[in-house]
């Protein structure tokens, strides 16, 4: 379960927890962030894989969450140029701290120097000011980008981004690349072809914008006003 919020965890203040990661400010690099895998929560979506998984990357760090993430991010940077980081939060490497291992990123922030909120919490937080209408354009802004540059991002689950403004208008950044690099399908035909990686891409991109208006539409028909 992904929540955007405010907490501490092993002194350090808490920006999100995601499935099987927790993300926290890193009190020694002003801007950055650290991540840290945790055993997968209870009830949480593949338990019994996720639980493997984290017993082999506890054990050889390869496998982990993290390694995948940063060699993800690496093989997207050595192939495209500084436009990445408009689009992509920057990767800094695996540090060892007090708390564990963890992966050291740029912390996506919003104009104000705090940090930027998930799509996801913008879908379930009508108080982020931002419309459906807004948010699905930054999905097909993003989505061009995809197509445009190659990338071969297939999770474009909405705990995986951030909403930054920009330009006037809004934008997402993708703060979680691990699906650029195979790893939970049994055969990455996707991976193997880009005809099928641009068809994907495009699906989950609709699947997105049907997510950000279904989640909208209460918030939308509560703001406006009772037909006479
Ligand atoms: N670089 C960053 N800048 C700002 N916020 C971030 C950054 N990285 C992660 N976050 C926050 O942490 C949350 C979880 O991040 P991330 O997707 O990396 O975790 P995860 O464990 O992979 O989650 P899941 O497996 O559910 O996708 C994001 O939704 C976002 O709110
Ligand atoms: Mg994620």
């Amino acid at each position: 379960m992904h929540t955007n919020g405010a907490g501490q965890w092993r002194d350090m203040q808490v920006i999100a927890h995601g499935a099987c990661r927790i993300c926290v400010r890193d009190p020694g690099a002003p801007g950055h962030c650290l991540k840290y895998e945790l055993p997968p929560a209870a009830g949480a979506r593949d338990r019994r894989r996720r639980q493997l998984r984290h017993l082999l990357s506890s054990r050889l760090a390869w496998f982990g969450d993290n390694h995948r993430e940063l060699r993800a991010w690496q093989r997207l940077r050595a192939r495209l140029d500084d436009g990445l980081s408009l689009h992509v939060a920057e990767c800094e490497g695996i540090v060892a701290t007090p708390a564990g291992r963890a992966l050291r990123c740029r912390m996506v922030a919003d104009g104000n120097g705090d940090v930027a909120p998930s799509l996801l919490h913008c879908l379930t937080t009508p108080a982020a000011g931002a419309s459906a209408a807004a948010l699905c354009a930054a999905v097909d802004r993003f989505e061009a980008w995809l197509l445009a540059q190659r990338v071969p991002l297939s999770d474009l689950n909405p705990g995986n981004f951030v909403v930054v403004r920009r330009d006037g208008a809004l934008a997402l950044v993708c703060v979680d690349v691990k699906s650029v690099i195979a790893g939970k399908e049994l055969i990455p035909v996707s991976h193997w072809s880009w005809t099928w990686m641009r068809r994907k891409i495009r699906r989950r991109a609709a699947r997105l914008r049907d997510r950000i208006r279904a989640s909208m539409e209460p918030y939308a028909l509560a703001a406006s006003p009772a037909p006479l």
